[in-house]
């Protein structure tokens, strides 16, 4: 039996930094340091976004690689791909044209399908553009659905509708194993935060199988590339995305260029703890408290993972450093509990002791603090 995405997906997508600038060149690079640095840590499915085929289809109704970037098909490009022991993902669109203007799957799913599981693909990243007026959008994403099971092949389904007609509610139950919630991420503060604040209450249904997807992640890409729009994120930023992402057990795309990644965008990327934080089997997402006041955002987000473990993460959401302080009342651990947490930083693995009551860091702006551990009598 095969089951798909029982943990949140793992892997890299052009998108991000290589927008149209794709090539079987770039991909086999790509696919080597994954395998060398990534693949360990569960960093598994390499995937091609849009731009990569021919304008149009050939006799037969079927996609075309575009030989120029990809001179020996596609077919060679996922052989080469498996080779490395990574998975091959590619991508199409819902509608008539792709979102940068390419053939796309509407009334074309099964021949879609089928030439993907020929050429051995094993993710397909299925997008909306253009997509007609009067078409259904559920059904054409349950039409893909279909397609790929006909198909013979295990394809995970990533569906990318940006949350039209509220895919939380639905894209479960039309077999997809992920779906993009909100617009496009860009490489600043204010997009992946305002993307994680609109999903923060939509995170019940996303759960071993079928996840809500806040996209690709920017980690690392210091304002380089395709989406680096807006003020670059700095370091503290992209450990506060990337603690978020993993306190939401989001799928974990990396979008950055790994062939020449900063060390620190690498270690934060590779971070064990956060990882098993974001891949525990239980995916459950955390309890929500926000505090907004003259003094700015901050969240507290308290997570229940497998065996009776937590994690806690207390984040700064505001332009000042401050103090941000966890109420363990607010999670069912009053002081009359007469239990605390015995808890250590999920980054350094520093001890913070048994903790209880409250806990206050103070923080710099947009810094975070990610702590995990069990309760404990005190
Ligand atoms: C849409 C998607 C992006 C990317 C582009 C490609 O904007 O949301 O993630 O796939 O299309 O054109």
């Amino acid at each position: 039996m095969s089951l798909l995405a029982q943990k949140p997906p793992m892997g890299w997508n052009s998108w991000n930094t290589f927008g149209e600038h794709i090539s079987e060149d770039l991909i086999k690079e790509m696919a080597d340091v994954m395998a060398r640095d990534y693949l360990k840590a569960g960093y598994e499915y390499l995937v091609i976004d849009d731009c990569w085929s021919l304008m149009e289809r050939d006799e037969a109704g079927r996609l075309v690689a575009d030989p120029k970037k990809f001179p020996h098909g596609m077919k060679a490009v996922a052989d080469y791909v498996h080779s490395k022991g990574l998975k091959f993902g590619m991508y199409s669109c819902a509608g008539v044209r792709t979102c940068a203007g390419y053939p796309s799957s509407y009334d074309h799913e099964f021949v879609d399908a089928a030439t993907f599981a020929g050429w051995g693909v094993d993710f397909l990243k299925y997008d909306f553009c253009n997509f007609p007026t009067t078409g259904d959008c559920r059904m054409r994403y349950q039409m893909m659905s279909m397609a790929l099971k006909a198909s013979g092949r295990d394809i995970l389904f990533s569906a990318c509708n940006w949350g039209v007609e509220e895919p939380w509610h639905w894209m479960r139950s039309v077999g997809t194993h992920m779906y993009r919630s909100t617009g496009d991420i860009q490489d600043n503060f204010v997009s992946f935060t305002d993307i994680v604040k609109s999903q923060l209450d939509k995170f019940c249904d996303s759960a071993p199988g079928c996840y809500n997807d806040i996209d690709m992640l920017t980690v690392g890409m210091y304002g380089k590339g395709n989406v680096g729009l807006g003020q670059p994120c700095n370091d503290s930023e992209y450990k506060m995305q990337f603690a978020l992402w993993c306190m939401l057990s989001a799928p974990l795309m990396m979008g950055a260029d790994l062939r020449n990644l900063s060390e620190t965008a690498k270690a934060l990327m590779l971070n064990q703890e956060l990882i098993r934080i974001n891949q525990d089997p239980e995916c459950r997402p955390p309890i929500v408290v926000s505090k907004v006041s003259d003094w700015g955002e901050s969240y507290v987000l308290f997570k229940h993972l497998a065996d009776n473990e937590f994690a806690l993460g207390l984040f700064n959401f505001s332009d000042k450093k401050r103090n941000v302080q966890a109420i363990f009342a607010d999670f069912g651990l009053p002081e009359s509990a007469g239990y605390g947490l015995e808890l250590k930083d999920a980054f350094t693995g520093e001890e913070a002791g048994l903790c209880h009551d409250y806990l206050i860091r103070e923080l710099e702006s947009h810094d975070c603090t990610v702590l995990v551990g069990r309760m404990k009598a005190r």
